[in-house]
């Protein structure tokens, strides 16, 4: 959902200078159901349908630059669908669920969110909210709305594109999603203007480091399980890759130093052969 109230916080996130000026054609109680955001300062037009905002700026969809970006979505799309539709084809479904809830919970105990503004980057469903206190606002952002979507503060954006004002939220969380993001570069950037200077990041991220007989059978079982959910998905789409992004312990690190200090790790394994997921909070780069 979009309301009336966001708007305050939000700019347009192309010149990330604009307000968004409402034309709004229906509403209810607060919420924008139907409408167009519309740039003051270039004109840019945002629609709202279905009381979903989409803020993906439309020129991208023709960059070809973008065209691998959207081929990956739309195969992650496909999976995710496949994985609802008919849950029981899915391999290693089982436990699925309460572990990543589990995870969920553990990276909530390391981020201590006690207060302020979070926004949730890729957030899917936005689960993490069910993980915060009650005071805590909770804002989610991404491209593929969820029907879940309506029940939080949540636009359909991109990270690399983010339509907040600067020093709008107090954290930032990524949960299993910066694998997914186009441009990095484009992203950490993003998140620093729109973290306050005292904000914080919090990161989860799988890695995938070979080191030892452990980490070896952790790699073998990622991919046997990649392979495994490709055949049993009927629709594929062979040319686009599962991640964009796959790191190791190091590359992820040498990546955020570039703009955040890390304050805090923690490693987090959902089985011993599952992958290790990094648990990070940083403070941005002065
Ligand atoms: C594996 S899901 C994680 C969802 C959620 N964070 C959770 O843990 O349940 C990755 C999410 O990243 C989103 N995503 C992909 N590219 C993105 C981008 N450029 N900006 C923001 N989100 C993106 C996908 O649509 C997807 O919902
Ligand atoms: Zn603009």
């Amino acid at each position: 959902m979009i309301t009336i109230e966001m708007l305050s916080d939000m700019c347009c996130p192309v010149c990330r200078r604009g307000e968004l000026k409402v034309d709004i054609t229906r509403q209810e109680n607060g919420k924008i159901i139907e409408g167009e955001l519309v740039c003051s300062l270039e004109g840019e037009s945002y629609p709202v349908r279905a009381g979903v905002a989409n803020f993906i700026p439309p020129a991208l969809l023709s960059d070809a630059q973008w065209q691998m970006w959207q081929d990956h979505l739309r195969g992650f799309q496909e999976r995710r669908e496949e994985r609802i539709r008919e849950p029981q084809r899915q391999v290693h479904s089982f436990g699925k669920k309460s572990r990543s809830k589990h995870a969920k919970s553990k990276f909530a105990e390391f981020a201590g969110i006690r207060e302020g503004k979070v926004l949730d980057l890729g957030c899917g469903p936005g689960k993490f909210r069910f993980h915060l206190k009650e005071n805590v606002e909770y804002y989610g952002i991404d491209p593929l709305p969820l029907p879940e979507a309506a029940e939080f503060p949540f636009v359909s954006a991109l990270s690399e594109y983010i339509p907040f004002k600067d020093g709008t939220f107090s954290h930032l969380v990524v949960i299993d999603a910066m694998d997914h993001f186009k441009d990095l570069d484009a992203f950490f950037k993003e998140a620093l203007r729109i973290l306050k200077p005292s904000g914080k990041f919090h990161l989860i991220q799988v890695i995938h480091d070979v080191k030892g007989p452990v980490s070896a059978v952790k790699v073998f079982t990622h991919w046997v399980k990649d392979s495994l959910e490709d055949r049993a998905t009927k629709i594929k789409n062979p040319e686009a890759p599962k991640h964009i992004t796959e790191f190791t312990s190091a590359s992820l690190r040498e990546f955020v130093n570039r703009y955040f200090t890390i304050d805090a790790a923690r490693s987090y394994n959902e089985k011993w052969y599952s992958p290790t997921k990094l648990f990070l909070s940083m403070s941005p780069r002065r």
